[in-house]
């Protein structure tokens, strides 16, 4: 039993393969944390945060007997103006303008059996316990999921207006907890499009530290992740908590540390300038909250991560499914393209082992740049030089299926679209619409808007045999009005915003459920586990310069598999970073995700073209050990080592993949040596590359010299094979 509740005692503990997860109701009738760590016995106490009670600032509710110290104690849940100084959980304010809501426990219940999130991407499976809070006519219900497999806890919470008056929630977020008094430290990452996922980090000191995006999208800018490791951690040793929430639209995670040196954490939904109007009977659910701990440094954290998401959030349909292999003309042509064109680019490639035909934007509506067309779903015969049909069965004919893309979320002004329904788009009275790569975005707080855009796409799918879809979107959300909401709830728009965008995966990506989905968002701008409850798979970024990329999915691992990256080779010299790299060099690189290409294959030279069997052949002999493997990240290409390394072993340990990447040529640079991880101390594994084999315990203790050619962004891929 992983849930468990200490009748004597009062502690509800969650015990989630190596992790405990401890609160109790104490006794003011407060859901106190107590613990969020490695495994403790089942035998801990309340009251230990008042054993040491310092605080001058004590609190008496009532009578004496209940004197607390809310500086002290900490919550599960927060509430602000009941003496608890730090940033709340939960802001509700009631019709009289109160804002103070006590939470008092009312009551618990166990389920075998998740149940679903109404409306909202979450883990599908888990014990869940059920903790209900009440405060005046709200109630309050908190969801905590255990997994068996991974020291993961899924945490989420919903209120419900049990009053005859509204009740606004003015903020809502998924999870608190707190650490001791640590040197922690925040792991994050973050970045902009092209330059996803960097990883930063920042000591945890007094005052609040707080990353958030309020675009509407969860964005580059700051991904919805924290980790949260001592001052000591690293990659492979310490203690680290990873927090991420299920969430695609504007997020906010805080850590708090106050005067007696806790850290609080909290966050979810975004609270900026959010206020969602409850009536009575209504309910408001939050997003889910996953928060992961290991004692196995930050690769330790990501493996719990990547462990769930394949287990309980990507579309179980797709988990073991090989992926296809794309070639996307986009690189090659942009808006710009012919019949010819398109037919050669697949040709050139027919039997090489790349499988899938991806035709990218400008197929439809008037499209011939990034200003027109946009939810205009028509094919424009007259730009493809014939039907859709025709590119897919001449694609068929070649022996690949075909993929198509769309921008489902966006209206052009220069659209029939637009033309016959402006007010379909997001715009704020009396004020320009805002434009952003110069489209617009659709309102899909609207349902007749969802309708009307899962019609035209359904259609087009349905009427073609389309095998896989690109579902991108290009801007962020600005404005933060719908002109089919009332004054009063024009606060809730960005969340009612992304409400409307799952229903519109639902309706499309389930009424297709044949067809593979890759979400993008000028590159990895979403990338996040929101999408991936529907889609398996994500553009990592629009920069698929490999060294920039080294950096790109290194960063993504810290909270994403790698099944979830969908990494392409392109053109040498890159387009943007104009860095010239090797063919093996960049296929390594997009070996680490869904593999794919995307460059003007009749560019390439005979030499290259022969070159792809065998890294097709070689991609797929990994695919099931890169895609459901355990990583291990030996060398940051963000740390001083200037080298890049990636390992990933097979959960039976018979297998190994390790690719390195020397960032920059040094001459004279001090060794580098990389102590693989997770192999199997006693198995003798051969690693054809080196022409050695030793033990999994001499291949980690004593290491191996990535033997580097000389140059720049030199790389090797070594495979460990048990024998
Ligand atoms: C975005 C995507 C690209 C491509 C273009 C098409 O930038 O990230 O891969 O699909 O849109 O406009």
């Amino acid at each position: 039993m992983s849930i468990y509740f200490d009748e004597k005692s009062k502690i509800f503990y969650l015990e989630s393969k190596n992790l405990t997860y401890a609160m109790g109701i104490n006794r003011i009738g407060q859901l106190e944390h107590i613990y969020f760590g490695k495994r403790t016995g089942r035998d801990l106490c309340t009251g230990i945060y008042t054993q040491g009670g310092r605080s001058h600032a004590i609190y008496i509710i009532g009578d004496d007997e209940k004197r607390y110290d809310p500086t002290v104690i900490p919550q599960e849940i927060s509430t602000p103006y009941g003496g608890d100084y730090y940033e709340p959980s939960l802001m509700l304010e009631f019709a009289n303008g109160n804002r103070r809501s006590d939470l008092v426990f009312d009551s618990y219940e166990i389920l075998k059996e998740k149940p679903a999130l109404e409306g909202l991407p979450a883990l599908r499976h888990g014990e869940t316990l059920i903790v209900t809070l009440k405060a005046k006519t709200a109630k309050v219900v908190l969801y905590y999921t255990v997994s068996e497999t991974a020291s993961i806890i899924a945490r989420s919470m919903k209120v419900i207006n049990e009053g005859n008056d509204d009740i606004r929630v003015n903020r809502a977020y998924s999870f608190a907890f707190s650490l001791p008094n640590r040197d922690w430290k925040a792991t994050f990452i973050a970045g902009g499009a092209g330059a996803e996922a960097h990883v930063k980090s920042t000591i945890l000191d007094r005052g609040v530290f707080t990353l958030d995006s309020k675009r509407g999208n969860s964005s580059a800018s700051v991904n919805p992740f924290m980790a949260v490791g001592r001052e000591a951690t690293t990659e492979n040793e310490g203690e680290a908590y990873g927090i991420n929430i299920i969430y695609s639209g504007s997020h906010a995670i805080t850590a708090e540390r106050t005067p007696m040196g806790l850290v609080r954490l909290t966050g979810g939904l975004s609270g900026f300038d959010f206020s969602w109007k409850l009536e009575p009977g209504e309910a408001f659910q939050t997003p889910e909250a996953v928060l992961a701990y290991s004692d196995e440094g930050y690769s330790g954290m990501s493996r719990q991560f990547h462990d769930i998401y394949r287990s309980a959030l990507i579309p179980e349909r797709f988990v073991k499914k090989s992926r296809p292999i794309v070639i996307n003309n986009w690189e090659a042509t942009r808006f710009k393209f012919t019949m010819e064109k398109l037919r050669s680019i697949v040709s050139t490639v027919a039997g090489t082992g790349i499988d899938t035909f991806v035709l990218d934007d400008g197929w439809f509506g008037k499209r011939e740049d990034e200003t027109s067309g946009l939810g205009d779903w028509f094919v424009n015969e007259q730009k493809m030089e014939g039907t859709l049909k025709d590119l897919i069965d001449f694609t068929h004919s070649k022996g690949m299926r075909f993929g198509l893309w769309f921008e489902p979320e966006m209206i052009s002004r220069d659209s029939d679209l637009f033309r016959a329904h402006p007010d379909w788009a997001m715009q704020t009275p009396d004020e320009d619409a805002l434009e952003a790569r110069r489209q617009l975005m659709l309102d899909l707080t609207r349902v007749e808007v969802r309708e009307y855009i899962a019609d035209v796409i359904n259609k087009i799918i349905r009427e073609n045999e389309i095998d896989y879809v690109k579902w991108d979107c290009n801007r962020d959300l600005a404005e933060g009005y719908s002109l089919a909401l009332p004054a009063d709830r024009q606060k809730e728009t960005f969340h009612r915003q992304i409400l409307g965008l799952y229903d519109l995966f639902d309706r499309i990506v389930n009424a297709n459920p044949d067809i593979i989905f890759e979400g993008c968002s000028s590159g990895g701008s979403r990338f996040d586990a929101g999408v991936l409850y529907y889609f398996p798979q994500i553009w990592t970024s629009d920069q698929t310069d490999a060294p920039a990329r080294a950096k790109i999915q290194y960063g993504t691992s810290f909270c994403y598999p790698f099944s979830a990256m969908s990494c392409h080779i392109t053109e040498s010299p890159n387009r943007r970073a104009k860095h010239v790299t090797k063919l093996y060099a960049r296929a390594a690189l997009a070996h680490m995700g869904a593999t794919g290409y995307e460059l003007d294959t009749t560019k390439m030279t005979e030499e290259e073209i022969a070159e792809i069997p065998s890294q097709i052949a070689a991609y797929k002999a990994d695919e099931d050990l890169v895609f459901n493997g355990d990583i291990y990240r030996l060398a940051s290409p963000f740390g001083d080592s200037n080298y890049f390394a990636i390992q990933v072993v097979s959960p039976d340990k018979k297998k190994a993949k390790l690719t390195v990447m020397k960032m920059n040529e040094a001459f004279n640079e001090p060794e580098m040596r990389i102590f693989p991880k997770g192999l199997d101390e006693d198995t003798l594994y051969e690693v054809a590359e080196l022409e050695m084999t030793m033990s999994g315990k001499s291949w980690m203790n004593f290491g191996l010299y990535p033997a580097m050619p000389s140059g720049d962004f030199e790389t090797k891929v070594y495979r460990f094979i048990a024998k």
